[in-house]
């Protein structure tokens, strides 16, 4: 029988995949209890990403600014909110910032993971049926070469501050379950995209500075590949396991979908030039080469077999109709666009939030 919850904990629920997890989750006959969404709002977090679905979801929608490495602050939201199941999302995401600036990546995927599990840990002994599922990546795995796809059994081997923050994570939420008995599950997912999305990752970069004539920058060859996933399977997937998968495991998520990144740039360029009259020539002059990311992993490609044949999960939308979405939905929304680029926006969320 599947598992069922009243009241979800989701952290990072204001950033790209957890805005379009609750928005999912919340939809039509999916989840009939409660969804608390526990946010630091960092850079990353837009709370008006969920403007509508709060309005929508009435009481089943609560917001809490907060800060996972803030143990007290975690403890009054389980406390608060009879917390039965926890979705992991909360993190420091972006690989180039690590390189930049690894502390962040440690102190919140680290520290804050461990104070989630610990604060999860004492709220719930003696209670049956919690769970606490983290969301995690592929890049825990590593870089491929040409060939072979990364499964659960694939060894670790981080090599950006970033992956090796989210391994970290992942190896205290096992430690967590072998020691403590801590019901959990982990999914580990290749590359998401759709609406939402910080526009600092790939295609939410090229989409923009195609639209604004601004060079498109590319890094080292163009040729690394990634699994590209579009957001709202993604979530399907995590929410089918929190339901359905075996508590101590871990799930590959993936598209099926590889494409280096200079092919994946040629086929935006038509689904741009399409919406907007230009011709996708216009684009192509845009690309710059520039000088590569360290440690720039090669290929990634996920193996989701045991998904698929233990759960049932199917990948749902096609990659040029999840393009086009994500296209569309990026030329009709400047005012997100415009909003979390600025400092005005910045200066509400504080002026807003800082209140609650
Ligand atoms: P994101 O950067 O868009 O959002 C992260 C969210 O976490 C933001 O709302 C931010 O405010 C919040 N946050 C950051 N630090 C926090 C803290 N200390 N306390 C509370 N909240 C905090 O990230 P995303 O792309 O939506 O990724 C979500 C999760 O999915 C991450 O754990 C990431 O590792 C994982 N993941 C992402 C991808 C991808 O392609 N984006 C793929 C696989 C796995
Ligand atoms: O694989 C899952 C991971 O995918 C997630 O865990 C991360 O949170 C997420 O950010 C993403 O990491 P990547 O590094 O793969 O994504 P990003 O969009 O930053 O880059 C995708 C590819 O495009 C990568 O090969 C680097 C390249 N790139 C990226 C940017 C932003 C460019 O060539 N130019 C760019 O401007």
């Amino acid at each position: 029988m599947d598992r069922t919850f009243k009241n979800v904990l989701v952290t990072g629920g204001s950033g790209f995949i957890g805005s379009n997890f609750i928005r999912w989750l919340l939809g039509p006959g999916k989840f009939p209890g409660r969804v608390v969404n526990f946010d630091a709002l960092t850079y990353a977090g837009n709370p008006e990403s969920l403007d509508d679905v709060a309005k929508d979801a009435g009481s089943r929608y609560v917001f809490v600014k907060g800060d996972i490495r803030d143990r007290s602050a975690v403890e009054a939201v389980f406390a608060e909110h009879s917390i039965d199941a926890v979705v992991h999302f909360a993190a420091e995401s972006h690989v180039d910032r690590s390189i930049h600036g690894p502390e962040d990546f440690v102190s919140t995927n680290v520290m804050g993971t461990f104070t989630l599990l610990d604060v999860a840990r004492n709220a719930w002994k003696g209670r049956e049926g919690a769970l606490f599922h983290h969301v995690s990546t592929d890049e825990v795995y590593g870089s491929l070469g040409e060939t072979g796809r990364f499964t659960e059994s694939t060894p670790y081997d981080p090599r950006s501050p970033y992956s090796a923050s989210k391994a970290g994570s992942d190896h205290l939420v096992s430690a967590y379950h072998h020691t403590y008995g801590l019901p959990v599950t982990v999914t580990n997912c290749s590359n998401n995209y759709g609406p939402f999305q910080f526009p600092e990752k790939l295609i939410p970069v090229m989409i923009l500075n195609m639209v604004e004539g601004k060079a498109l920058p590319v890094y080292g060859d163009g040729r690394n590949v990634r699994d590209w996933l579009y957001v709202e399977d993604h979530n399907a997937a995590v929410w089918t396991v929190m339901t359905k998968g075996r508590t101590g495991e871990t799930y590959n998520i993936g598209g099926e979908n590889e494409w280096e990144n200079i092919r994946l740039l040629g086929r935006l360029m038509e689904l741009v030039a399409a919406e907007t009259g230009k011709s996708p020539e216009e684009y192509r002059r845009l690309i710059s080469y520039v000088k590569d990311r360290p440690g720039h992993d090669r290929r990634y490609a996920i193996d989701c077999s045991k998904l698929k044949r233990e759960l049932g999960w199917r990948q749902s939308v096609d990659f040029d109709e999840g393009l086009r979405r994500t296209v569309k939905w990026y030329l009709s929304n400047p005012r997100w666009i415009d909003r979390v680029r600025s400092g005005e926006y910045r200066k509400w969320m504080e002026t807003n939030y800082a209140k609650r």
